[in-house]
Formats: structure tokens, sequence, C-alpha cells
């Protein structure tokens, strides 16, 4: 017996899985259109999300939750620990990457139908994950404490307590208070460490599982024969492939890490009012959208487009049994993307 049968075999006895089954499972064979990068998006969140799990893990060693104590724990890790700029910008630049990875493989879903049956449900969860990782954004922001992280908090607390029925409750609940203190920064950091990655894990868990138990949709390219898909093994193919892209990952982030380091705007004054107050880039749509529809108006339609973007694998599928042929669902995903970065860029400009 080789030593490494001997592991086996000792692991066996203690561990009894099959592990020829669980390796058959670990190892599906891949489309061969997952070679392109715009259709395995999926793995490159997933690879940023890892990077923020361990620099958000050094992160806390230093950070402090505390109203008077945050602004000063930040600029000591930006300024005076060991490469706290270093673990900070990539804590930083990974964040708005995932966010951008995430967005791009919702939209490459989107626009190559691949939500359609049976993957709705798992365009739900997709649905849920991009909440998830835009409230990851809103709360990690607002640990920093700074005049413009604060009085974000501030309009956010105020857009929860518009919402129709339970908002006073969901204010409370998020500010801990009337305004926002001791209470609220207690409970975003809890948020943004312990439950927001909790959900995301159990998420990411069965989005991945559902990926697994129905494989990915087929595509083929002019250059295949459609009698004859082609496919390629994840291991060692497909997890090599990840592998470079996560090193090119990592080189990509170091230089922007370098390039822009982490900064620190003003200090939280929560008695003096910033002349402009802006959100993160990624909430800009929001922002203007608030600006122009007013509070209750925004909220509302806000809440609509959520539960429209969620559902719409059936009224596609509504729209698809009148009009088989009906490609709506591309013109209503350019006209939306357009307009979501039309209100983008006119917050940015102005
Ligand atoms: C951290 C976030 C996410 C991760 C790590 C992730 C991961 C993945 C992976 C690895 C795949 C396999 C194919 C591929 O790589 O494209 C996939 C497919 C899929 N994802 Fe995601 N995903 C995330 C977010 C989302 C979001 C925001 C949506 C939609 C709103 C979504 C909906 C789907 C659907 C419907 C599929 C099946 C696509 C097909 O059959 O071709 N995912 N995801």
């Amino acid at each position: 017996m080789t030593p490494v049968q001997d592991a086996r075999g000792w692991l066996a006895e203690r561990v009894p899985l099959n592990l020829d089954q669980l390796t058959h499972f670990g190892n599906e064979p891949v489309p061969n259109h997952l070679k392109r990068w715009w259709f395995c998006l999926g793995g490159t969140p997933a690879y940023l999300f890892l990077v923020q799990v361990v620099t958000g893990i050094l992160l806390t060693f230093y950070y402090v939750p505390e109203p008077g104590k945050a602004y000063d724990s930040v600029r000591y890790i930006t300024d005076e620990a060991a490469y706290g700029w270093f673990i900070r910008g990539l804590h930083k630049w990974s964040a708005n990457l995932m966010i951008v990875a995430v967005v791009l493989h919702a939209m490459r879903v989107f626009f190559t139908g691949a939500y359609r049956k049976p993957r709705e449900l798992n365009w739900v969860v997709g649905s849920c994950i991009l909440g998830v990782v835009l409230l990851f954004g809103f709360t990690g922001y607002s640990l920093v404490y700074e005049q413009l992280s604060y009085w974000g908090a501030t309009v956010a607390g105020n857009i929860t307590s518009a919402v129709p029925v339970m908002g006073d409750f969901l204010g409370a609940m998020l500010r801990g208070g009337e305004r926002i203190g001791d209470n609220t920064l207690t409970r975003f950091f809890v948020l943004h460490i312990g439950v927001l990655p909790t959900i995301i894990t159990c998420l990411l868990f069965v989005h991945i599982l559902l990926i697994r138990l129905i494989g990915v949709t087929e595509f083929h390219f002019a250059d295949e024969d459609p009698e004859h898909p082609q496919h390629f093994p994840f291991f060692p193919d497909h997890l090599l492939t990840e592998m470079a892209i996560g090193v090119v990952l990592m080189i990509v982030l170091t230089c922007l890490v370098c390039a822009f380091p982490p900064g620190l705007g003003e200090r939280a004054n929560p008695l003096v009012t910033p002349e402009h107050i802006k959100p993160e880039w990624y909430f800009f749509w929001a922002f203007r959208w608030l600006k122009l529809a007013g509070l209750k108006a925004a909220v509302v339609t806000q809440g609509l487009a959520a539960v429209l973007f969620a559902g719409w694998p059936w009224i596609d599928a509504a729209i698809r049994r009148r009009r088989p042929d009906s490609e709506l669902s591309i013109f209503v995903g350019v006209v939306a993307f357009l307009f979501l970065l039309g209100l983008t860029l006119w917050e940015a400009l102005a």
C-alpha cells in the first residue's frame, strides 16, 4: 500500500464518506463555452469574496466599533499598522471589484436568458446575493465613521424609515435609536462581520449546489457542432483557469491599491451636515432617483423594481408563452441598464 492509500483508508474508517462519489460530484464536466471569461464570470466574485474575508479578518484585529474610537482606529490601520494601508486597500478595492463582477455576471445571465426554466430559483438566490453584496458595501463604508459615511448612513436610516407599514420599526432596528450613534455602529459591525457573511455563505452554497444539480445552460458557438457538444473536466482544467484568473485579479488589485491607496475623509460630526452628501458610487443611481422622485416614491418604486428584478424569470416566461420568439427581455435589459447608468453618471457629475 502506498502512503496515500494508507491515509485514505485511515480517513475512511473515521469519516465514512464515499470519497469517489464526492469526487465525482465535485468534478462535473464543464461545457466548452465556459472557456470564455464572460461565461464563467461567477468565479470572479467568488475569488474576490475570499480576498475580502481574509483581509476583513485582519482589519478586525485593529478596528474598534465605537463612535469615539472607530475613526482613529481606521486612521491607525491606514497610517501606522504594518501594511495596514495595503490590507485596507485590498479590502476596499476587492469590495468595489466584487460589485462590478457580480453585476457583470448577473448581466451575462440576463442577456443570455440563462435564468429561464429550470433556473428561476437560482436567479432569485442570485438576486438575494446581489442585495447582500450591496448591503456589505453600505455597512462597511459606514464603519469608517467619516463625515460622508456618517451622513450617508443617516440618509439610509431615513430611507429605511420611509418603507411602507414597517418603516418605523425597521429604521429603529437599523439605528438602534432615533439617531446614528453607539448602537448603530455596533449593529453595522455585527451585520458586516457576522450576519451578512453568514447569509452570503449560505446563499452561495445554495447557488453553487443548484448549478451543480441542474448544470449550467449549454451554449453553442458557430465553430462548434451542436450535435456533439464538447465538455472539459472541472478538475484540473477549469480550476486551473479560475486560478489563473485569481492570479491576474491579485495583480490588478495590487496595482490598484498602490496607485490609489485608501484615504480618509473628515471625521464624522453629527452636528454639521456636509454641503454635498454622496454615497459610494454603486448607490449613485439610487441617490439620484431619491432626489428626483422624493423619499416615499423612491422607496416604493425601488422596492417594486427589486421585486420585478427577482421575479423576472416568471414575467419573461409569461411573455414568451404568448409570443415564443419575443426578445422583449433584451430590450427591457438594455433600457434598464441605460437608465441606471444615466442616473449614476448624472449623480457622479453633479
Ligand atoms: C458572489 C456572487 C456570485 C457568485 C460567486 C456566483 C457564482 C456563479 C457561478 C460559479 C456560476 C456558474 C457559471 C458562471 O461562472 O457564470 C453561476 C451561474 C449562475 N448565476 Fe451566479 N454567482 C453570483 C451572483 C449571482 C447573481 C447576482 C445572479 C443573478 C441575479 C446570479 C445568477 C446565476 C444564474 C441564474 C446562474 C446559472 C447560469 C447558467 O446556467 O448559465 N448569480 N454563478
